[in-house]
């Protein structure tokens, strides 16, 4: 092969064995991929048995689709985009393709955050782009700076932001996300917005920055609030004079996205109500998480403002992320992702936990650590303070 390899999930070998486990009967608790435990809205899932029932579900762009998405910018942001800028996805992960594919050509260079998640930089690697990662640790609350984005040298094409962001849940308010944009204006840098944990927060509303910058390109989904993360389906919002080219390859490298997911998403845009519970659950787990965490002695957290993760420090601990989180699936039955996934400078002394699950999971975890995290030895290279 002669392509440029990539370093896989490595949660993904937590999700092996713990699936084994579960598979052996054996207890786990699923906190190691970005996934919401609970399934789509029943009315996403009776729509889509409708539908099933119906319809010969061939190659379909749902207009009605991108006009709710359209009427959602309205609601949520105040903004006016026209339905013919939105275009449907298989997922953020296809639109990351599709911007990267059509934006930029082989060699350019894309600014994206360290810690982050990992598509971003593995996914410009494998198009031939280069990766520039910018350093956000938790001594800046894992926000870029000004000044960061005016050392870049030379400038990159482009900068991806996510707020909130994975693994770490940090925002940037309208002040610091205006900020960035006009830095990044100033410097020829453009931006693309991966939205997709947007309508998860706690405490601040999220900004688009379509808001900020109606040329910026924007990504998201419905993996995660709208809990459809296998049905495979998100969006993208791009100015008007490139949808169509950015149509084109969207067209010839997927075709169309799922038709039945498309008729769910639809029906789950209106379950507001039944979102916002979820989300409701997600600040409870945040809470106890965050706590219970603190009693085991892990206080190195910076609090997430929105998405469903937490990404602790236990250098006190590990040094080892992933050997820490392959003992964690088979000697306590929780799965967690290993830092190393998102930071591969800093990462092996930071594991990410997803409370996008159940709030008796959360307490079950914590009680599985309880017992498990004294006894807990580095086989590896040692843990310091
Ligand atoms: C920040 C971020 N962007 C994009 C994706 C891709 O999501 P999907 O392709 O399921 O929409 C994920 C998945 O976890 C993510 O965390």
């Amino acid at each position: 092969m002669r392509g440029p390899s990539v370093t896989p999930f490595y949660a993904g070998d937590i999700g092996v064995r713990g699936a084994a486990r579960v598979r052996a009967g054996l207890p786990f608790v699923p906190m190691h991929y970005g996934q919401p435990s609970a399934g789509a809205p029943a009315a996403a899932i009776a729509a889509a048995h409708r539908v099933i029932d119906r319809d010969p579900l061939g190659y379909t762009e749902l207009v009605e689709l991108r006009e709710r998405i359209a009427r959602h910018y309205a609601e949520a942001h105040g903004l006016e985009v026209d339905p013919a800028r939105i275009l449907l996805t298989a997922g953020a992960s296809a639109a990351l393709v599709a911007a990267y594919a059509t934006m930029f050509r082989p060699g350019d260079r894309v600014a994206v955050l360290r810690p982050g998640y990992p598509a971003y930089r593995n996914t410009l690697t494998a198009l031939n782009l280069m990766p520039v990662e910018i350093h956000c640790g938790p001594e800046q609350g894992f926000h870029p700076t000004r000044a960061q984005i005016e050392a870049l040298s030379p400038a990159p094409q482009a900068l991806l932001v996510a707020s909130p962001a994975n693994p770490t849940g940090a925002m940037l308010d309208a002040t610091q996300l205006g900020e960035l944009l006009a830095t990044c204006r100033t410097r020829g840098i453009r931006v693309i917005s991966d939205e997709i944990y947007h309508g998860i927060s706690f405490g601040q509303r999220a900004v688009s920055a379509l808001e900020i910058d109606p040329r910026a390109v924007v990504i998201n989904s419905f993996s995660k609030l709208y809990r459809m993360p296998g049905w495979r389906l998100g969006w993208m919002v791009v100015p008007q004079d490139w949808a169509a080219r950015i149509h084109a390859v969207l067209i010839n490298m997927f075709l169309t996205p799922s038709t039945l997911a498309q008729h769910a998403a639809l029906a789950a845009m209106d379950e507001r109500e039944d979102l916002e519970r979820w989300v409701r659950i997600y600040a409870q787990n945040r809470t106890r998480l965050i706590e219970g965490l603190a009693a085991l002695g892990i206080r190195k957290i910076v609090p997430p403002d929105g998405a469903f993760y937490l990404y602790a420090d236990i250098g006190h601990v590990t040094r080892d992320s992933m050997q820490f989180c392959l003992r964690a699936v088979d000697e306590c039955g929780v799965g967690l992702a290993p830092g190393i996934d998102f930071d591969p400078v800093d990462g092996q002394r930071f594991v990410r936990f997803s409370f996008a699950v159940t709030p008796e999971e959360v307490v079950d975890a914590l009680g599985r650590l309880a017992a498990w995290l004294p006894g807990y030895a580095d086989h590896g290279a040692g843990a310091s303070a």
